[in-house]
C-alpha cells in the first residue's frame, strides 16, 4: 500500500489497516494554563469498517479528528495513513494528501452556497486535477447514489439538513478516499434524516472498502456502527460511552 500524489488509490482489500494512531498525545497551551485534550491514543482503522468515536463534550473527538486529518499536528506519537506518517508533511503536502486520500463531513455541511449539489460534489475531483467533463460526471453519479438525482442542479439552501448532508458525504467521497472522517454529522438533523445519513456513510464504506470515522455522542448513530472507540477526558475509555458496564 503505497500512496502517491496524484495517481488513483493504491489497492487495499477489506480488514487491511489502512490509517494508525499510535501513542498519540496533544496538549493545547503550556503551564498552569495547560489542556490535556489527548494522552497515549492508540487506534486502527480498517478498511470498510465504520467505527463511532464516541465520547462527552470536551472528550477529544474533534481533536482526534483533526489529528487524522492532517489539520493538526499531535503534540506526541505518530499518524500513518497508507504507511504515510502524515504528521511529517508540510502544509502544501498535507492538503495534497487530504484532498487525494482522505474525507471530511462536518456537522454544519460546509457545502459551498454559490454552487450546485453536482458542483459542490465535483470540486475536490476539480482541484485533485480531473478533467470538468470527468469530475462531474464521476459527481453526478454519486450524487444518484445518495438519492439526490433530482436535485443536481438544486442550491445548498434549496435542499433540507438531511439532503445537504448527503451532499456532503456525496462530495467526501469523491476522490475514493481509504478514510472518511465524519465530525457529528447528524448534530443538526433529526431523527430519520439522521439515521438516513449513518445508513448512507455505513453502506458506501462498506461498498467502497472506506474506513469511516464518526465522532457522535448519540447512541442511535453510534449503534449503526461496527464498534465503539470511546474517549474520556482525551484518554481511550475501553469500557465503552454508549453501554456502562457499570450500568
Ligand atoms: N484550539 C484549542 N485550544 C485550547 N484548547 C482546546 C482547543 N481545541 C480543543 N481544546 C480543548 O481540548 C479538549 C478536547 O476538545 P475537543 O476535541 O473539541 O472535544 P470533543 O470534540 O469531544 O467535544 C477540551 O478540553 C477543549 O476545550
Ligand atoms: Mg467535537
Amino acid at each position: 500500500m503505497r500512496p502517491s500524489a496524484d495517481s488513483g488509490r493504491p489497492v487495499v482489500a477489506a480488514g487491511d489497516v489502512v490509517a494508525q494512531v499510535r501513542a498519540v498525545g496533544k496538549t493545547y497551551g503550556s503551564g498552569a494554563a495547560a489542556t490535556h485534550a489527548l494522552l497515549g491514543i492508540d487506534l486502527e482503522l480498517r478498511a470498510g469498517e465504520l467505527v463511532a468515536l464516541t465520547g462527552p463534550s470536551g472528550s477529544g473527538k474533534s481533536t482526534l479528528l483533526h489529528i487524522l486529518g492532517s489539520m493538526d499536528t499531535p503534540s506526541s506519537g505518530r499518524v500513518t495513513v497508507l504507511d504515510q506518517d502524515i504528521t511529517s508533511l508540510d502544509d502544501d503536502a498535507a492538503s495534497a494528501f487530504r484532498n487525494r486520500h482522505l474525507g471530511f463531513v462536518f456537522q454544519f455541511f460546509h457545502l459551498v452556497p454559490s454552487l450546485t449539489v453536482v458542483e459542490n460534489v465535483a470540486l475536490p475531483a476539480r482541484l485533485a486535477g480531473r478533467p470538468a467533463a470527468a469530475a462531474r460526471a464521476q459527481a453526478a453519479e454519486l450524487v444518484e447514489r445518495v438519492g439526490l438525482a433530482d436535485k443536481l442542479h438544486r442550491f445548498p439552501d434549496e435542499l433540507s439538513g438531511g439532503e445537504r448532508q448527503r451532499c456532503a458525504i456525496a462530495r467526501a467521497l469523491v476522490n475514493d478516499p481509504v478514510v472518511v472522517l465524519a465530525d457529528e454529522p447528524t448534530g443538526n438533523l433529526d431523527h430519520t434524516a439522521g439515521g438516513a445519513v449513518m445508513d448512507l456513510l455505513a453502506e458506501l464504506g462498506a461498498e467502497r472498502r472506506t474506513a469511516v470515522l464518526v465522532a457522535t455522542h448519540d447512541p442511535a448513530v453510534a449503534s449503526a456502527a461496527d464498534r465503539e472507540f470511546a474517549l474520556r477526558d482525551g484518554r481511550h475509555d475501553p469500557a465503552g460511552f454508549l453501554v456502562r458496564s457499570d450500568g
